[in-house]
C-alpha cells in the first residue's frame, strides 16, 4: 500500500517538488531556502471533507494500549498526520515519544501561575527530543535505500541518529565540535557505532562542512534542515493537545538553538488547527542563551525578517549555535502565534535548572532556559496568572552531569556572572560532603537542615 501523500514546498519561494527530488543538502535549487513537508489539500478541507476528528482522537489514544511497535511509538501512533513513507512497515522505531507532562507546583506557586507544566522530552529513548525527529527522517533514509546517514551536532542529534541507524543496520557519520559537547552525548555516539569526527570548528562550521560532504557521497543528511525531521518533531504538539483533552494550552515555551524544534511544534499546532482538531494555537515563545541569541537580535532589529549570524558562547552547549538553519520557520511560529523571543543569562539558566531539580525534574541546561524565560515573561506582565503554560524540556539531566556537579560545587559560574544573585544561588546549591563513616557524623549533617 502506498501511504505516501506528501510533497515538499520551499519555505522561501514556494517551489513544490516531490520528496525524492530534494538535493542532498535539502536546499531549494531556485532560492536556497529550506523545504517544508506539505500534504496537498489539507489546508482547504472544509465541512464533511475534513477528517473525522472524534474518530482520529479515539484511534490515537487507543493505539497506546496496542502491542504493535508502530502503535506504541508516540510519533507513529499519529501516522495519519505524517504520511511520509511508501510503507509504514519501513518505520524504524525505539518507541519514542509518549513522554510525561509534569505539573510544576513549586515553580507555579513562586510565579503565581496555577497551571504550569513541563513536557519532558528528555524522557525519550536516547534522552532527548531528537528521537521523535530521528525516527521519521531515518525511516525515510532506510526506505530510499541509503547505506550511510550523517549529521553535525552539539551532541543530542548525533546520539539519536547513531542509535536509530544502529537499529536500522545503517552506518552513521557524526561531526561534532571538539571539546564542546557533553561527555554523555559523545559516549552515546561511540556506543551506537558511529564514525565520530571531532573537528576544530563550532557547530555551524561542522554543518557547513557536512553540507559539502553529502554533495560528494551518497550520504543522507539528518540535520533538521531535512524536513522529515520536523515531521517527527511536530508530534509532541499532538501529545500536548491530547493531554489537555484537545484544549490547547495558552502558552508554549521552547529553547532555541538551530531552531528546528520551535518550527516543528509550530507546524504541529498549525496542522491540528487547519484540520479542525483544535480550536486555536498556543502562543509559542523561543528562549535563547544570551551568548547564542541570533534570533533575539533579529527580532529586536527587524521583527525577525533577517538574521545576522554570530559566534556563539554558552555553557548550555546544546544550543551553542550562531547561525541557526531554521530561523525563518521559527520566526513564523512566533509571529503567527503572538509569542515572544528573548534571551537569558548563564546565571539565570543555572538557577532555573537547579529550581527544576528541587521539583524532582532533571534536565539539561539548554532545557532550563524555558523556566528562566518564563520568569522574565511573567515579570514583564506578558503572561497572566490564569494562563496555562507548558515548558518544553528537551534533554535529560544525565546528558551533562558535569554541568550540574560544577553548579553544586560552586565552580560553574564566575563571580562577575552572579552579581546580586549570590544568595539565591547559595540556597540552591547542595554540594556533596565528605563525612566520617559513623552514625553520629552522618546524623550531625542533618542538624539545621
Ligand atoms: N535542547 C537540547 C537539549 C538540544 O540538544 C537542542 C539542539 C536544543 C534544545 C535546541 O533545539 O536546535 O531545534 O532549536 N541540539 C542540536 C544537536 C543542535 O545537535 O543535538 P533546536
Amino acid at each position: 500500500m502506498n501511504e505516501n501523500l506528501h510533497q515538499l514546498r520551499c519555505f522561501g519561494c514556494g517551489a513544490q517538488i516531490k520528496g525524492a527530488e530534494a538535493q542532498p543538502d535539502f536546499r531549494c535549487a531556485v532560492c536556497g531556502d529550506l523545504f517544508e513537508v506539505e500534504y496537498p489539500g489539507w489546508g482547504q478541507r472544509r465541512g464533511n471533507d475534513r477528517p473525522n476528528a472524534g474518530a482520529l482522537k479515539w484511534l490515537w489514544r487507543e493505539r497506546r494500549s496496542s502491542s504493535e511497535a508502530l502503535d506504541r511509538s508516540g510519533v507513529w501512533r499519529f501516522r495519519e498526520l505524517l504520511p511520509i513513507l511508501e510503507n509504514f512497515g519501513n518505520a524504524v522505531t525505539l518507541q519514542e515519544g509518549n513522554t510525561p507532562l509534569y505539573q510544576l507546583t513549586r515553580a507555579g506557586k513562586a510565579l503565581g501561575i496555577d497551571q504550569l507544566y513541563a513536557k519532558h522530552q528528555g524522557m525519550n529513548p536516547t534522552g532527548s527530543f531528537k528521537d521523535t525527529g530521528m525516527t521519521a527522517a531515518l525511516s525515510v533514509a532506510k526506505e530510499r535505500g541509503f547505506k550511510w546517514v550523517a549529521c553535525a551536532s552539539t551532541g543530542n542529534t548525533s546520539a539519536a541518529m547513531s542509535a536509530y541507524a544502529a537499529r536500522a543496520g545503517l552506518r552513521s557519520l557524526v561531526l561534532i565540535p571538539e571539546g564542546k559537547i557533553a561527555w554523555g552525548k559523545l559516549s552515546q555516539a561511540m556506543d551506537y557505532g558511529a564514525v565520530t569526527c571531532q573537528l576544530q570548528a563550532d557547530f555551524d562550521g561542522c554543518l557547513r562542512l557536512l553540507t559539502q560532504i553529502v554533495k560528494e557521497a551518497p550520504i543522507y543528511l539528518l540535520n533538521s534542515v531535512n524536513p522529515y525531521r520536523l515531521e517527527g518533531q511536530k508530534t509532541p504538539a499532538f501529545e500536548i493537545a491530547e493531554a489537555f483533552d484537545w484544549n490547547v494550552p495558552d502558552h508554549l515555551i521552547v529553547p532555541g538553538g538551530n531552531l528546528g524544534n520551535s518550527s516543528a511544534l509550530g507546524k504541529g499546532f498549525r496542522e491540528l488547527h487547519e484540520l479542525g482538531l483544535v480550536a486555536r494555537m498556543p502562543r509559542i515563545s523561543v528562549i535563547q542563551a544570551e551568548g547564542a541569541n541570533p534570533l533575539v537580535r533579529s527580532f529586536a532589529a527587524n521583527q525577525g525578517t533577517s538574521l545576522e549570524p554570530l559566534e556563539a558562547h554558552t555553557r548550555a552547549t546544546a544550543i551553542r549555535i550562531g547561525n541557526p538553519a531554521s530561523w525563518r520557520k521559527a520566526a513564523r511560529a512566533i509571529l503567527d502565534t503572538g509569542g515572544w523571543c528573548l534571551d537569558v543569562t548563564e546565571a539565570e539558566i543555572a538557577i532555573a535548572k537547579a529550581e527544576l531539580g528541587t521539583e524532582g525534574l532533571g534536565c539539561e541546561p539548554a532545557s532550563a532556559v524555558t523556566l528562566a524565560g518564563l520568569k522574565k515573561l511573567r515579570a514583564k506582565g506578558a503572561i497572566g496568572s490564569s494562563e496555562t503554560v507548558v515548558l518544553v524540556l528537551t534533554g535529560h539531566t544525565l546528558k551533562d552531569a558535569d554541568y550540574t556537579i560544577d553548579f553544586h560545587r560552586g565552580t560553574l559560574l564566575k563571580p562577575e556572572e552572579t552579581v546580586g544573585l549570590e544568595a539565591e544561588i547559595d540556597k540552591l546549591r547542595r554540594n556533596a560532603v565528605v563525612v566520617d563513616a559513623t552514625p553520629e557524623a552522618v546524623l550531625a549533617q542533618l542538624k539545621g537542615k
